[in-house]
């Protein structure tokens, strides 16, 4: 029995130790053999190497989370049974540690339930010592292709969080201007309404004492907003009103009352056909109601 073969692992199939073709444009995967049978972790670890791998080698898990701690590698390929260490010890360690580390288990035949137990635990697989070297090399590119996966996965993951992040805040922002350029264009418009009747700042005062008073009785501020615009616009209709009545010194007429009167629902009319101040009408078809209801 030659030593390979003494120490667990066989060779029995060459096509097992074919020399893997690195993947084009990236770096060999860093394979680190963990196992306290120094023969048999060398030897697993010249396997590795011969199929394409970077490979080392360390005797101990101690050594494996100092290797782990200093550089970066791509899998673990460990004994079940380390020195200092409970069974599964050195996997429970590095899965807390480095979650996208692949981690292969050797365990002897009658440890296959802990083999079974290490899978539930985080290991990617075990293997059933004596280990062949193609089922070596098969389980493990087979893991590492999956970590590759789930690496990808979550790095898409990851993008399209941030994609969201950035279109939310732009959404936001964009938000925000048309909020602050539709206030500024009702503040336009009931100032030049104010120009039109005489009433310097009327709409902004009438504004702001409608806020005032609608805070102290608890309004919401989605009743707030519509509230700031339906008081801005709420003399729109005047627009509709002839300067000879708008105007007018002295007291109206009983028709120019009627006329004045109907401001309302020319305003009610204006302002319903927009659809973001649709509220906004209701209350200035009713600005001159009565708190009885009798205006
Ligand atoms: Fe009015």
């Amino acid at each position: 029995m030659d030593c390979a073969a003494r120490e667990g692992i066989q060779f029995s199939d060459s096509n097992g130790v074919r020399r893997l073709p690195a993947a084009k444009g990236s770096k060999k995967p860093t394979i680190l053999v963990v196992d306290d049978e120094v023969a048999s972790g060398q030897v697993l670890s010249v396997t590795l190497k011969l199929a394409g791998f970077r490979s080392s080698f360390v005797s101990s898990g101690e050594q494996a989370l100092g290797i782990l701690a200093g550089s970066h590698l791509d899998a673990v390929l460990s004994d079940l049974k380390m020195p200092g260490f409970s069974e599964l010890e050195l996997l429970t360690r590095i899965r807390r540690d480095y979650p996208s580390l692949a981690f292969l288990l050797l365990v002897g035949r009658n440890d296959a339930p802990i083999g079974a137990q290490a899978i539930k635990d985080g290991a990617d697989d075990y293997l059933l010592k004596p280990v062949e070297a193609k089922d070596v090399l098969r389980n493990l590119r087979r893991a590492l292709d999956r970590k590759r996966v789930e690496q990808e996965a979550l790095e898409l993951q990851q993008r399209l969080e941030q994609l969201v992040f950035e279109r939310t805040a732009q959404l936001t922002s964009a938000l925000q201007n048309a909020d602050e350029s539709y206030e500024n264009t009702l503040l336009a418009l009931g100032a030049a309404l104010d120009l039109r009747d005489g009433r310097t700042d009327h709409s902004r005062r009438v504004c702001e004492y409608a806020l005032e008073i609608a805070r102290r009785m608890g309004c919401s501020e989605v009743q707030l907003k519509s509230l700031s615009q339906s008081a801005l616009l709420h003399d729109i209709g005047t627009s509709a009103i002839p300067d000879s009545i708008l105007s007018k010194r002295g007291k109206l007429t009983p028709e120019e009352c009627n006329t004045m009167r109907g401001h309302v629902q020319i305003g009610y009319d204006l302002v319903s056909r927009i659809p973001f101040l649709r509220d906004a009408a209701d209350l200035v078809l009713s600005h001159h109601e009565r708190y009885d209801g009798t205006g």
